[in-house]
């Protein structure tokens, strides 16, 4: 026999981590932690098999759980104590992040980041506001014809993108008062994130990071999360201002619409199925590339080990490896706590 090439002479044992391309470790992992002011207790996720919303007396504690398992950063998502058609909860200064975090900040070393969205803080479940007019409810609005309807009764969808850009910066701005170390845009708004970089820098926070949710598709993934935070839209859904996922180079437009405005760090979400995305972003710009591996397919992982069909922790780390290597540098999981310790 004369083969000259045998790849297999790099796969024994003592060789393997010698010459492996890409490797995780607990430094590349960000921890969703979710703060709930509807409640005095944990409630744990019944889609989320080992996560939960805390109130915010607990969100010191949840975040040190974080901690000891070598994670050191989370993203901080909030379930307010009532919600309006403009979302107000959402840039109160007593509101349920602004609080978590101020506490977070004061009792651990976390890097904390604040997800910055209208979604869980409008009555209506949209990531904007609906119109120009401060009412209270969007049913008002309807009810008053702001909002048109048409034939099968269903309101005509209209998020405002310009009127959304202030909220947005008003909470991008409140977070990092509270001390968040880096706020992550995700409404897919346009101007959003030169919007936010403007009112940062106005308001004495040159030095907070935007990471934005630069390309985020319009996702059936997102279907467990939005039961976690109590986010989905009362009608409709979000195709009209989340991307499209027929399309990745209109995905390299918005990525570079974000650098333009000053984005630090470049988001793709989802992570597993757009694969292709993240790697098209991380040759095309040298920015950090961050990729969501989100609830869906943290759920449908959980779902078929739990049926005994797979071995959970064999592929979630086969699933966070395959990020890696298609480019990203940190991601953004609800496995880091149960991998972290593991790597
Ligand atoms: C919007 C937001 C969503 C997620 C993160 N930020 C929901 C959405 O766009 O509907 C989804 C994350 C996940 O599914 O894990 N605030």
């Amino acid at each position: 026999m004369n083969i000259t090439q045998r790849p297999r002479r790099l796969r024994r044992d003592g060789i393997r981590s010698l010459v492996s391309e890409v490797s995780l470790s607990p430094s590349d992992l960000i921890a969703p932690v979710f703060v709930d002011a509807t409640t005095d207790e944990r409630q744990p996720i019944p889609s989320m098999p080992g996560h939960e919303r805390v109130p915010v007396e607990e969100a010191v504690a949840r975040v040190e759980e974080v901690r000891e398992t070598g994670v050191e950063a989370v993203i901080v998502f909030g379930i307010p104590e009532e919600k309006d058609a403009r979302g107000t909860r959402a840039f109160a200064d007593d509101g349920v992040v602004q609080r978590a975090v101020r506490a977070i900040t004061a009792e651990t070393d976390a890097y904390v980041i604040t997800d910055v969205c209208m979604c869980e803080y409008t009555d209506h479940g949209h990531c904007g506001v609906l119109t120009s007019e401060a009412s209270e409810s969007w049913e008002e609005l309807r009810s008053s014809g702001v909002i048109e309807e048409d034939a099968d009764e269903e309101p005509t969808l209209t998020v405002k993108n310009d009127e959304t850009l202030d909220l947005l910066t008003k909470t991008a701005v409140s977070h990092a008062a509270a001390g968040a170390d880096m706020v992550a845009p995700s409404s897919m708004t346009d101007g959003m994130v030169g919007a936010i970089r403007t009112g940062l820098d106005d308001s004495g926070h040159a030095d907070v990071p935007i990471m934005s949710y630069a390309a985020k598709y319009e996702s059936a993934f997102y279907g467990p999360f939005r039961d976690a935070a109590d986010g989905a839209p009362a009608f409709g859904d979000r195709r009209h201002y989340q991307m499209d996922p027929a399309n990745a180079r209109e995905a390299m437009r918005e990525v570079s619409l974000d650098v333009e405005q000053g984005a630090d760090v470049l988001m793709v979400k989802p992570a597993l199925p757009y694969l292709d995305v993240v790697s098209a972003v991380r040759r095309e710009f040298d920015h950090p590339v961050a990729a969501y591996n989100v609830s869906g397919e943290y759920a449908m992982l959980h779902a078929a080990a739990e049926k005994g069909w797979l071995d959970l922790e064999a592929v979630a780390h086969e699933s966070l490896l395959s990020i890696k290597r298609a480019g990203a540098d940190l991601i953004l999981t609800y496995f880091a706590e149960d991998l972290a310790p593991r790597l």
